[in-house]
């Protein structure tokens, strides 16, 4: 038997993509270099040696791949502006050429009724900027502020959907503390001065668009992770609890109640940390009120006890016969649900969007030039309906954007991972709509899908 599982009439169906991971065209119309173009092309960073020189080639066929978005049938398109397109030296001398693209992209979306939804940082600073401290100067906050207001003036008479920030978690620990990211800094020092400016700039980006007395809606872009204990004993809740402060409290406080949490200061001071980059209006300015939180989503993380580090240690793989995507990420759609609860519980009831979800399956083209996905498919229609259980609970779920539209530059993972619900080959750059392309279709034409009892 299955279930009609149904969506609220105004839901807001969409993708997701980041302008490092599909533009290509990284020397074109004056773009600067950012700090991404200098870490993929520092060996041993990527995977493969795979770098964002071409990508998707997206700058350049966008208005195809807005016709993908309209054969979708998507509400709206989240992409975000790469800052050196903009200002080439992170300074006040914009490139006109670079803002016209994301014009151009803008216009295009709306004549085909696709509502732009803008992500002004999805972690291509640009690298003069890293030249001089990037994320850990300060000054890179009143940088992030001028370019914000560029375009909220370019864009802000056609654009009603604004974010901040992607994922500060990322840019900042597996950027300056793991250095898997870019720029690639191995210190907990940085990475903690790195977020509190990325959070201050997200309250400061926040205060502008409202001093501009636009109409439109401005949040935060978080990535969340249910976290639990491996074992129900006492070390192990511990850990768990402190786990859940390094991925999420450490965001959510800041932004909602205008605190770091205790707990983690301790934790970060027993570990070296100084919190010495904390100035006396910093707390107020960044939990400055927002319209919404986005949430991406992917796993839980399981952890336990241990003497290392900050006292606990993430389980990497998941037990087996405990579903998995292709990157080795566990699949529990109900982690989805958990989490807005709890943020609705915890943070306050407020709008939310779904800002990023989807997974990675080995896809291939099938002799009869097909992508057969059903991995994808099953994977999509179980957290669709974790979203619309929140929603039944009383969440207000305003909208989910699938990651990602197409295949694309997996950050250190290179071009292998898929996460496209169109393929793409890199070789010829063709897309080919997957089988979750069309599946997805369906649920957006008739915001409604079916859900086989027991799934
Ligand atoms: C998120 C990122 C996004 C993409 C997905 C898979 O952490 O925001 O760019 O890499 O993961």
């Amino acid at each position: 038997m299955n279930r009609q599982i149904q969506l609220p009439p105004d839901f807001l169906w969409g993708v997701a993509t980041s302008s490092y991971q599909i533009e290509g065209a990284v020397a074109e119309d004056g773009r600067g270099e950012s700090i991404w173009d200098r870490f993929s092309h520092t060996p041993g960073k990527i995977d493969n040696g795979d770098n964002g020189d071409a990508a998707c080639d997206h700058y350049h066929r966008y208005a195809d791949d807005i016709e993908l978005m309209a054969e979708l049938g998507v509400g709206a398109y989240r992409f975000s502006v790469a800052w050196p397109r903009v200002f080439p030296d992170g300074g006040t001398q914009l490139n006109r050429k670079g803002l016209d693209f994301y014009q151009r992209l803008t216009d295009r979306l709306l004549d085909r009724g696709i509502a732009p939804a803008v992500t002004l940082y999805h972690w291509d600073l640009p690298q003069a900027l890293q030249d001089r401290g990037g994320w850990t100067n300060r000054d890179t906050v009143a940088r992030f502020s001028h370019y914000a207001e560029t375009l909220y003036d370019a864009l802000g008479d056609r654009v009603e959907l604004w974010m901040t920030h992607n994922e500060p978690w990322v840019a900042g620990f597996l950027g300056d503390f793991r250095g898997v990211h870019a720029p690639g800094s191995t210190d907990l020092q940085a990475a903690l001065r790195t977020i509190h400016h990325l959070l201050l700039s997200h309250g400061e980006a926040v205060a502008a668009y409202r001093a501009s007395g636009r109409s439109g809606q401005i949040g935060i872009v978080l990535s969340l992770h249910p976290t639990y204990p491996v074992d129900d004993t006492q070390e192990d809740r511990a850990a768990a609890e402190g786990s859940d402060g390094y991925t999420n409290r450490w965001f959510l406080d800041p932004i909602f109640r205008a605190s770091y949490p205790a707990d983690m200061i301790e934790r970060f001071q027993r570990a070296g940390a100084r919190i010495d980059f904390v100035e006396d209006t910093d707390l107020a300015a960044m939990a400055e009120p927002t319209d919404f939180l986005g949430v991406n989503y992917y796993f839980p993380r399981r952890v336990s006890a241990s003497g290392a580090e900050f006292g606990w240690k993430v389980k990497e793989h998941p037990d087996p016969g405990v579903p998995t995507t292709a990157l080795g990420w566990e699949i529990t759609p109900s982690g989805l649900t958990e989490t807005l609860l709890r943020l609705r519980a915890e943070y306050g009831d407020m709008p939310f969007y779904v800002t990023e979800n989807g997974a990675v399956f080995a896809d291939e083209v099938e002799p009869d030039g097909r992508v057969n996905d059903p991995g994808r498919v099953d994977f999509l229609r179980r957290h669709f309906a974790a979203a619309q259980q929140a929603i039944s609970a009383g969440v207000d779920l305003r909208g989910y954007f699938v990651w990602s539209l197409l295949d694309n530059f997996e950050w250190a993972f290179g071009y292998s991972p898929r996460f496209g619900i169109v393929y793409v080959d890199f070789q010829t750059q063709r897309r080919i709509p997957k089988d979750s392309f069309a599946f997805y279709r369906d649920v957006i034409a008739t915001n409604s899908f079916e859900l086989p009892d027991g799934a």
